[in-house]
């Protein structure tokens, strides 16, 4: 128990489910505890909570600023049609996400975390995966330790959704339209970054990851792929099983996270807060200046 919350950690190194607390309700001293507890446990799950968006995103905004309020990650049309023609834009976003990463690497500041409830949630209850990169970084020996201190890499939706096939469709200037294809200079990101709140070392890594500096394009990624995938290991990592009223704060600066593929014929609606980072610790290696 901490104060009046009780706390149930799930069979990982991070990770708890938290009870006795409505988040629509809480004072600051209660706001306190659970930021004490996102820096300990990375993952917090509140079940039950059937929130507001205004109440999640009051909530998400009592972390920091917000990149963005809340956002349906959805199949569900605009009209109520449930979209699983995987050539759909929105489709292809959903895919993609997939792919283990860290939100907003791509952006010249990486999220903090982001504050996510489910609405609609299939038979299947489209899992959400997360790792933990401080737990992976800590397992690797001190050798390799060295050599990815040293290594930087570039961030980009560009890459990890054209990687994937799942870029979206191009405007008639060959742009897109979706969140995240800016045309500043791709972030530059170190592979291992020092966590504000802990001190501790964590693997910067993930799908948008690329071209780390100084290899050539093919053995990057090849090393970048076996990293992800060893660092993603099952003792390292941990699948929430969605219900409906849920809602979930996780810390980008830890941990990665995916989507996992579930019967798109099933509506599915979560909502999704983003949680800006500090740039003063979150902005890429090139946009320091500028953010
Ligand atoms: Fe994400």
């Amino acid at each position: 128990m901490a104060g009046g919350l009780s706390i149930e950690r799930v069979d990982a190194c991070f990770g708890a489910h938290v009870h006795g607390v409505s988040i629509a309700e809480i004072d600051a001293g209660t706001f306190g505890e659970i930021r004490e507890l996102l820096t300990e446990y990375a993952l917090l799950v509140f079940p039950g909570q059937h929130v507001t968006l205004d109440q999640q995103n009051h909530f998400a905004a009592r972390f920091g600023h917000l990149e963005f309020p809340a956002a349906a990650i959805t199949n569900i049309a605009p009209d109520g049609s449930v979209l699983d023609d995987q050539s759909h834009d929105t489709v292809k976003s959903i895919r993609g996400n997939e792919g283990w990463h860290h939100d907003s690497t791509y952006m010249p500041v990486q999220a903090f975390g982001a504050v996510v409830t489910a609405e609609v949630v299939p038979p299947d209850r489209a899992p959400t995966g997360f790792a933990d990169m401080r737990a992976a970084f800590e397992a690797l020996d001190v050798a390799a330790q060295e050599r990815l201190r040293a290594m930087t890499a570039k961030h980009s939706l560009y890459y990890s959704q054209g990687r994937s096939g799942y870029l979206p469709t191009q405007r008639d200037d060959g742009t897109y339209a979706m969140y995240g294809y800016h045309d500043k200079e791709t972030p530059v990101r170190p592979l291992v970054k020092v966590h504000p709140d802990t001190g501790r070392e964590n693997l910067l890594i993930g799908r948008h990851a690329h071209e780390i500096a100084g290899m050539e394009s093919a053995e990057s990624e090849a090393f970048l792929d076996e990293l992800n995938d060893w660092a993603c290991g099952d003792d390292r990592v941990h699948y929430h099983q969605w219900e409906v009223g849920d809602l979930v704060v996780w810390d980008n600066r830890r941990l990665m996270h995916r989507a996992t593929e579930f019967d798109l014929t099933n509506p599915r609606r979560i909502w999704h807060t983003r949680i800006a980072g500090d740039p003063s610790t979150e902005a890429a290696d090139n946009h320091r200046a500028v953010s």
